[in-house]
């Protein structure tokens, strides 16, 4: 852990503290006086109470919580020292193609040499094992799933009901994606006071509401082409389900 010694920690979509906690937990107090951790997301709430959380687990550590969008606001997060930009969760599976490759062009553009990026990766696995994550038997995934009306319902007052919609998932082989909809078992008229239009919805018509795109080792290899940046480690677990993947940036933009 003594390459994080006197460098900026920056989280991108860090939502709550679960994973970096395990991280600071490896490093010894008398270093963290040294590191400044930076959280960066979209929702308030996340940064402020994983910052309020982590300052009691870790008082030695700084915290710098940024609300912003991590594409297109990268310039919010200070560039003084070197930084170690973490980009955990699989996160980046939420993204298209195209998104992939112009957010970590953009990132890598944003990086300076000595700057490291560490990105973490859902990989191709077993059929029965993608299935099962996504339908699990206590349901917090159709739950995370059908929670997308509510939250619909909390921006324009709509009158989403979720018991109205059956949770689906399923793995896309030839998009190798994890794609999630949510199936109306009635027919339904959607309104909200801002619109004078009604949505109108008929019994099995879905809502494509999620892709969660899986990665495999070619694709990551592709991404020191895409970026520039050299792939500097790769970590994974006992079934080679996940894997992080530590990149560096070597020379500047303009020296490839
Ligand atoms: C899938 S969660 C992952 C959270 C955490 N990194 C983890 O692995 O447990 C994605 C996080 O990214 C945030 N997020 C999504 N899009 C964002 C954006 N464009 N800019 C900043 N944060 C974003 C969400 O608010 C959420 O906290």
């Amino acid at each position: 852990m003594s390459q994080l010694n006197n460098k900026d920690i920056v989280e991108l979509g860090s939502g709550d503290c679960s994973k970096i906690s395990i991280l600071l937990n490896s490093i010894p107090k008398y270093n963290l006086e040294n590191i400044s951790y930076i959280p960066v997301d979209v929702s308030q709430s996340a940064i402020q109470g994983s910052s309020e959380e982590l300052s009691e687990l870790f008082p030695e550590l700084s915290i710098n919580g940024i609300v912003a969008d991590f594409i297109n606001q990268l310039d919010l997060i200070p560039s003084e020292k070197k930084r170690i930009f973490l980009f955990l969760g699989s996160t980046l599976g939420n993204f298209t193609k195209e998104e992939v490759s112009k957010f970590l062009t953009e990132l890598s553009f944003k990086m300076n040499p000595g700057d490291s990026f560490l990105l973490g990766i859902d990989l191709v696995k077993p059929l029965m094992i993608l299935h099962n994550a996504y339908n699990d038997s206590q349901n917090i995934t159709a739950m995370f799933n059908k929670n997308i009306l509510n939250v619909i319902n909390d921006i324009i007052d709509s009158d989403f009901n979720e018991n109205d919609f059956e949770h689906k998932a399923f793995f896309n082989k030839e998009k190798s994606r994890i794609e999630m909809h949510l199936i109306a078992n009635e027919d339904m008229i959607i309104t909200t006071p801002h619109s004078e239009s009604e949505i109108r919805i008929k019994k099995g018509e879905n809502i494509h509401t999620e892709n969660s795109y899986k990665f495999s080792y070619d694709q990551i290899k592709n991404f020191e082409k895409i970026t520039g940046l050299t792939i500097k480690e790769t970590y994974t677990d006992a079934n080679n389900w996940f894997v992080l993947v530590m990149f560096e940036k070597l020379n500047s933009h303009s020296d490839y």
